[in-house]
């Protein structure tokens, strides 16, 4: 099975997970893409969506999903998105696609998180995923220095030549070289720097239930 197979099999899997007449959050990038394509054929069994990027919004509506305000929406019981890396505690690095800000406020508002993923992404220690950081970009030399000084790699996230600005018009640094072996803290610990949007670490909130695509079909792990 390639890849995508494995993307498309959680995607599937997923639509059990939706509640019937309710709203649903929606994440980021290609598997949450499959997800998208697999909901529109139960557009008509969901109120609509709550969306966690502007990519996302376009496709929900490309599919006639009607697409939310999260202002508009009180509680969601469930919200489906991929992820860059899980472990086996369920906490992610999220924000490869860069909409992890607006990922983790969908998802705060949601009941659970199932994460759907490609058996790839499951890992012991999150971190050798560069671990994404969106920052305000006045602050980019100086989130950058602390990354430094706490022996991480940062590098600030490009986009043909310019840095790459995201939903909310800020910038991102991609910190390599991470051993992550408490993300509920370091979670924390880099939330509250200067400047820091947010981290794409999920671990405080972290996935209730994952969907993990392998060749021998999807495996649910529960958290
Ligand atoms: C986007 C994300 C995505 O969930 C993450 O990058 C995984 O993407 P893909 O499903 O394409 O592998 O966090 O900000």
């Amino acid at each position: 099975m390639t890849q995508d197979e494995l993307k498309q099999a959680v995607a599937r899997a997923a639509l059990d997970y939706v509640v019937e007449g309710e709203i649903i959050g929606v994440g980021t990038g290609s598997t949450a893409n499959f997800f998208i394509d697999e909901l529109s054929r139960i557009r008509d069994r969901i109120q609509g969506a709550v969306a966690s990027s502007e990519a996302t919004a376009a496709r929900l509506r490309s599919h006639g999903i009607p697409v939310l305000d999260l202002n508009q929406v009180e509680r969601m019981s469930v919200y489906v998105d991929g992820a860059d890396e899980i472990n086996h505690q369920g906490a992610m690095i999220k924000g490869g696609g860069g909409a992890l800000t607006r990922e983790k406020i969908v998802a705060s508002v949601a009941d659970r998180f199932v994460c759907i993923a490609d058996g790839s992404k499951l890992v012991d220690v999150l971190g050798k995923f560069a671990l994404p950081v969106e920052v305000i970009p006045m602050a980019v030399a100086a989130v950058t220095r602390q990354l430094s000084s706490m022996g991480a790699a940062p590098v600030l996230r490009l986009k043909d030549g310019k840095p790459y600005l995201t939903d909310n018009a800020c910038c991102i640094i991609d910190a390599m070289d991470l051993e992550i072996r408490d993300p509920v803290a370091l979670e924390q610990v880099i939330n509250a720097w200067p400047g820091v949007v947010s981290v794409g670490l999920f671990a405080v909130k972290g996935a209730n239930v994952c969907l993990l695509g392998t060749v021998d079909g999807v495996k649910t792990m529960k958290f």
